[in-house]
């Protein structure tokens, strides 16, 4: 049987409870998901919905008074929807280079380029691994910036011994399909006592919420999801279609999934997650920690099968990351992923980009080689929680031998 590269955590008990939220009266859903992930998962810090991640950057830092003048910082290899946000408040981004194989921005260099107009540092989770937010904060607190927390892809991870998302002045969270806690779409932002949540409460009430049809759409979506990444049934179908795509060049998959990059549009527009998504978030969150748990556990274990193998750099993961993702970084990533595939490990390359070349007028070389090498480079391998030890095995041989193979 094959390994799809990813299966959502959705299931029949979210549908349930997506069923049980048209019926009249009980307790408002979305009202309990945010108070259920302020008091699991925030330290009490309140929670406000958002229509995306994204959105939820943007009314943080509008609610903060950052625009035009101002500079915010943020590491280069990123999600490019997030510097869009930044910019879509009118203020300018500076970006930070990751490491050499670390996935994470070069904290050594941010002194060096904090400003006069620098009023925020975004410090970003990237695939369940926690920043070293100690260091970052007492870089901030000393410059007098505020720092913010992408925990896109990190809710529960743990920085130390504080929840990512509690140590930064704000933070922001996708609830998208893919994500480790899910509405099925949507984001959240979530604020400490030094920034007023009533302000984002007024950007949020002036939005309404996704529609009847538009939650049942995204439900259908989910569970069409769940049925394909069925291993068997993933192994029968998609298989054999990702397979003979594979041989034009193309990963379907990912050219589905892709958005384009460009700026950040239809704000005013976008819909507020419905009582529906959120009554589905409400199920997430009570096996939040069991799902989170059983990744972490697939992660170290891959990473003690794969850390010394050669020519392979393997994310270095910190104590108290959630492995929302499995990413390594290989010079011959599309051979690799090919002879994954016909050891029937399907992967993916994900959508970070080195950001610092995007919307930039020329195609110049990138001023963050890093961040660049890093998004030519990266394979995802699976890692979701539904894995077993013995698959886990599987895609650690499958890695071992298409490596022999490359060599
Ligand atoms: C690290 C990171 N930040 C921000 C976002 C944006 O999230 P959204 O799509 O909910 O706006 C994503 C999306 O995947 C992400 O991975």
């Amino acid at each position: 049987m094959n390994i799809p590269r990813f299966r959502p955590t959705t299931s029949l008990r979210e549908a349930v409870t997506f069923l049980q939220s048209f019926l009249p009266g009980g307790l408002d859903p979305a009202e309990q998901f945010a108070a259920g992930l302020s008091d699991g998962a925030l330290a009490g810090n309140p929670v406000v919905l958002a229509p995306s991640a994204r959105i939820a950057l943007y009314w943080l830092l509008k609610s903060l008074g950052i625009g035009p003048g101002d500079h915010v910082i943020l590491q280069a290899f990123n999600f490019p929807a997030v510097p869009a946000a930044i910019r879509a408040t009118g203020a300018e981004v500076g970006f930070l280079d990751v490491g050499a194989g670390t996935f994470e921005a070069d904290w050594s260099a941010l002194e060096s380029v904090i400003g006069d107009r620098t009023k925020a540092v975004i410090a970003t989770h990237l695939y369940g691994n926690p920043v070293d937010l100690a260091r970052v904060k007492r870089i901030c607190d000393s410059k007098g910036v505020i720092l913010i927390e992408d925990c896109a892809q990190a809710i529960g991870a743990m920085a130390g011994r504080r929840k990512v998302g509690t140590v930064g002045e704000g933070a922001f969270f996708s609830l998208g399909p893919t994500k480790n806690l899910t509405l099925l779409g949507g984001g959240a932002v979530s604020t400490s006592d030094s920034i007023p949540s009533a302000k984002i409460r007024d950007m949020a009430s002036a939005h309404r919420s996704v529609g009847l049809g538009a939650s049942i759409k995204l439900a259908a979506k989910a569970a069409a999801m769940g049925v394909a990444t069925n291993p068997m049934v993933f192994s029968m179908t998609l298989m054999p279609i990702l397979r003979f795509f594979e041989r034009r060049g193309t990963d379907l998959v990912h050219e589905v999934m892709q958005e384009p990059a460009g700026p950040l549009t239809g704000i005013e527009n976008a819909r507020m997650p419905s009582r529906q998504m959120a009554a589905v978030g409400v199920a997430q969150l009570c096996r939040l920690e069991r799902m989170n748990r059983a990744r972490v556990r697939n992660g170290w274990y891959l990473r003690s099968r794969l850390q010394e193998v050669q020519d392979l750099i393997v994310c270095p993961m910190r104590t108290g990351s959630v492995f929302m993702s499995f990413p390594v970084l290989h010079p011959q990533r599309e051979a690799l992923a090919l002879q994954l595939r016909r050891r029937g490990i399907d992967t993916d390359f994900g959508f970070m980009a080195d950001c610092s070349t995007i919307e930039v007028d020329e195609s110049p070389e990138s001023p963050c080689p890093n961040a660049e090498r890093t998004a030519r480079e990266i394979l995802h391998l699976p890692v979701y929680p539904f894995l077993k030890k013995r698959q886990m095995d599987r895609i650690a041989d499958a890695v071992r031998d298409a490596l022999q193979d490359l060599s």
